[in-house]
Parts: C-alpha cells; sequence; structure tokens
C-alpha cells in the first residue's frame, strides 16, 4: 500500500489533540522519542521514526487509539522493548508507534493451575522474579529481556525451547485490540481445545501485523528440584553437534544444550570473563529435575561426550556460577558487537532438521572462512536453530554488502535444507523475500488473511508480508 508520509505526518497531528484528550502527557512527539522507537532494534540499523509515540496503560485505552488510527487510516506500530532483531518496530511508513511497556502489570497468577495472565508490557525477567516465591517459573529466555507481549508478536524462543517449547507452546490465549480498535480475547485456561480455528496461534509470531496483543495467558512451570549446569569444550566442532544429536536421539531430556564455536568463545572469554575456558568449541548444558534422574542424565551425556572426543565436563557448582554461565550466553550479542569499536551486526538464524545439522554448519563455516568476515557461531542446536553474528562496520558498504549477502546465503541454504530462514526472530523488514522463498503460495493465504484482519493496511505496514499489487 503506498503511503505519503507528508499525508500521514498530517493526519497524526489531527489526531494529536484527542489523544491527549484521552492520555494526557503519555503522547509524545519528542525527537529522541520518536528516534528510539524508529530504530531497527538491535539488528541492523534503520531509522524511520513514527511521527507520534503513544502510551496507553489498559485495553480500552488501544482501542480508544486502533479507532481512531483505523478511521483515519494511520499506521499502527505495535512497541514493545524495542530489542527485535528483524527491525519489527521501525515505523517504515511513519504512523503512530504504541508503546506497550507501560502496561506492566502481572494481572493474575495461579500456582495450582500453573499459569498467568499478564499485560504485554511486562518483561521476562520480571515474570520470573514475580513468580518465584510461589516456586515457579518460565523458561522461555531470548538474550535481551524483552517483554512478553514482543515475544508473543515473534514467537520467541531461546536456549530452553529444546525441553520447554517455544512461545507458540507457552501461550495459552490472547487479548488483542483488532485493527479496528475490538477487544478480542483467544484462547482459554484450559490445556488444550478442539473449539474452532486457533486465534491464539495466528496471533503468536503475526509480529504486529493483524493486531495488537495487549494480554497474554502463559503457561508456568514448577522450579526444578535440581539444576545443574555444566560446561563441555571440543577440539572439533562436529564433534559437539554430534553429542547434542546422540542425545537428544537417545532421549535425554536436557533443559539447556547450547553451542558455541571458537570465535563465539573468545568473544564470551573476553566480554563476560568467563574464566579457566578455552577459545574452542563448547556445549553449555543445563539439567532440570529430581536428583536421582539428574544424575542419570548427566552420566549417560558424559558418556555420549567422551565418545565424541569432549575435555570432560566442567561444572558451574554455585548458584552464581550458573547465572554467570547463562548471563555470558546470553549477552553473545553484546559480546560480538565489542569485537569491532562502532561496529553493527546481521545475526542469521537458520533452523534445520536435526539430521540436516551437521551438513548445513559445516557448510556454513566454510562459507564464513570464504567470505573473510567475523561471523561467531552460537545456537539452540538441540532444536537445530543456530546463529552467526555476522559483524560489520557500518562505514563500509563493501562490508555491509558481503555481510548482507552471507546472511542471505545462510537463510537460503537453511530453506534447501528442508529448513526454516528464521527459527526465533521473526521476518520484520529484512526477511520478507526470504518468506516467498520459504512458502510460496502460502503467502498468499497470509496475505489474505491479512486483508481479512486488516482491510485498510494500518497494522504495522511493509513487514513480513510482501504486498504484491496492492493499492
Ligand atoms: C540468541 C539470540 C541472538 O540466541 O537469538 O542469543
Ligand atoms: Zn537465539
Amino acid at each position: 500500500m503506498r503511503r505519503d508520509r507528508t499525508e500521514t505526518a498530517r493526519k497524526v497531528q489531527a489526531l494529536l489533540p484527542a489523544l491527549r484528550e484521552r492520555l494526557g502527557d503519555r503522547v509524545s512527539v519528542a525527537t529522541a522519542v520518536l528516534d528510539h522507537h524508529g530504530g531497527g532494534g538491535e539488528g541492523v540499523p534503520i531509522s524511520s521514526p513514527p511521527d507520534a509515540v503513544v502510551f496507553p496503560l489498559d485495553n480500552e485505552e488501544v482501542a480508544f487509539i486502533a479507532r481512531h488510527c483505523f478511521e483515519a487510516g494511520i499506521p499502527i506500530v505495535p512497541f514493545g522493548t524495542g530489542t527485535s532483531l528483524e527491525a519489527h518496530v521501525t515505523a517504515v511508513h511513519g504512523g503512530l508507534s504504541v508503546d506497550l511497556s507501560r502496561m506492566d502489570r502481572i494481572l493474575d497468577v495461579s500456582a495450582n493451575s500453573l499459569d498467568c495472565r499478564v499485560q504485554a508490557g511486562v518483561k521476562r525477567l520480571q515474570l520470573n522474579a514475580g513468580v518465584r516465591d510461589l516456586g515457579l517459573f518460565f523458561p522461555i529466555d531470548p538474550g535481551a529481556d524483552a517483554s512478553l507481549g514482543g515475544m508473543a508478536s515473534t514467537r520467541a524462543s531461546g536456549t530452553a525451547a529444546v525441553r520447554y517449547g517455544t512461545m507458540r507452546d507457552a501461550v495459552l490465549g490472547l487479548t488483542i485490540v483488532t485493527a479496528d480498535g475490538r477487544i478480542v480475547r483467544t484462547g482459554t485456561r484450559a490445556r488444550k481445545t478442539a473449539a474452532g480455528l486457533d486465534l491464539t496461534r495466528l496471533f503468536v509470531g503475526s509480529e504486529g501485523v493483524l493486531g495488537i496483543i495487549t494480554e497474554i495467558q502463559l503457561r508456568l512451570w514448577g522450579l526444578p528440584e535440581t539444576v545443574q549446569a555444566a560446561v563441555c569444550q571440543f577440539s572439533d566442532l562436529s564433534a559437539a553437534v554430534q553429542t547434542v544429536i546422540a542425545t537428544l536421539q537417545v532421549g535425554i531430556p536436557v533443559a539447556r544444550i547450547e553451542l558455541l564455536d571458537a570465535v563465539q568463545m573468545a568473544a564470551c572469554i573476553a566480554y563476560s570473563k568467563l574464566e579457566g575456558m578455552q577459545p574452542l568449541p563448547t556445549l553449555f548444558i543445563e539439567f532440570h529435575g529430581g536428583p536421582a534422574a539428574v544424575r542419570e542424565q548427566i552420566e549417560t551425556l558424559e558418556q555420549i561426550a567422551a565418545d565424541a572426543g569432549g575435555r570432560g565436563f566442567e561444572w558451574a557448582q554455585r548458584p552464581e556460577d550458573r547465572s554467570r554461565l547463562w548471563k555470558a550466553r546470553h549477552d553473545v550479542t553484546y559480546a560480538n558487537l565489542a569485537l569491532r569499536p562502532g561496529c553493527r551486526m546481521i545475526g542469521t538464524d537458520a533452523c534445520v532438521p536435526i539430521a540436516a545439522l551437521v551438513e548445513c554448519i559445516g557448510q556454513t563455516l566454510a562459507d564464513v572462512a570464504a567470505s573473510g568476515l567475523v561471523a561467531p557461531l552460537v545456537g539452540h542446536v538441540g532444536d537445530g536453530n543456530f546463529h552467526l553474528g555476522i559483524v560489520f562496520d557500518p562505514a563500509s558498504e563493501d562490508e555491509r554488502a558481503r555481510a548482507e549477502a552471507l546472511a542471505e546465503r545462510v537463510a537460503m541454504r537453511a530453506i534447501g535444507f528442508g529448513g526454516t530462514c528464521t527459527g526465533e526472530h521473526g521476518i520484520g523488514l529484512h526477511r520478507m523475500h526470504q518468506l516467498v522463498a520459504e512458502h510460496g503460495e502460502g503467502v498468499d493465504l497470509m496475505r489474505a488473511v491479512k486483508r481479512a484482519l486488516d482491510p485498510k493496511g494500518i497494522m504495522n505496514p511493509g513487514k513480513m508480508i510482501l504486498e504484491t499489487g496492492a493499492t
């Protein structure tokens, strides 16, 4: 849909008095605020600020905003913490950024049913701090301290998906504000349902292009009785990957099993001051369960790793050692950005069937070597998912072009192996053609759903679904 930005800016200007009357000072046109909301998040730098930012506090305020935008034809860009990697929150066509960060209340927690309801702006660390005393936790952990609304919108996962699944599995229901301002509840608190089309799953991963997620009903899990974390280093990367595959094939229910290649380990050792570790291919592993079960899992995995040529397990004995280890893992993006002052990063997100993992990673690393670029590899290899953090100098056109070309080849290779261009980061602005390569005709169906739910094309326009022949 072609949009004239000047015309949009004029419409937003005309709407400001009504917004201010309802939201008071929770409407901003300050340049710094607009710039913050129009960037590329933690991904490739980009700047396309909205014309105004609003900070609603509840469903009714979001519905009020949507109704007015629908009437006037103003683009809406939902915004959580702005930490996504695919420029989901930049305002390609201007309009209104709807910042949900002040909708940050945990509405309800049930220890007996192991679930909770949160507003979209609640962040994952806040949720965990809020439910810990009840003996509960929420395991889904993208690198950033993201909002649950943003995580639902991008169908995020993280290091524990191998055991606990992704946001697809954790979300039981949603409150959605539709493009025309209706407040709709999807799903129930039941663990399963056969009632009609699955609107919850339709909106999980919809990246703001269908409506605004304002509340989320989430599964929670009981804190495991025993948690043990270990590090195992290898001389050879494929031996580390083989260890992961064998672990899954024999059915050890590891809670986390993360691969870092030698370059990534060097970056993490420098950034997170990891003592006693070598810049070698490494697995970070965690076991959850009762003491006897954990002991058995450990013994089996130690044997598998030893058979593959692992150098033995180093244990993170104390809880603070364990936290340091996983903090280092979560901070890889920042470790990569610290490799070269002023550099930026393109994160790839290939996810392939487990059987293709060794081959796909092997080809990818050969590609990295041939490219001459610095690109640490880290992965949720238990899910067949791995990232390159391709570091480049934003001032060098040539380097940026080579980084983009490498990222493109990684995505296409994953699709070629029967996998996906993005396991967890999403499509956003830069992968729209990859979505077509992956799903072909399926994108036509996505487009039909989009048109039905967003007839004026105001919801996060210019993202995810390439528009063809649109007016
Ligand atoms: C991670 C992000 C980049 O795995 O997905 O750290
Ligand atoms: Zn990841």
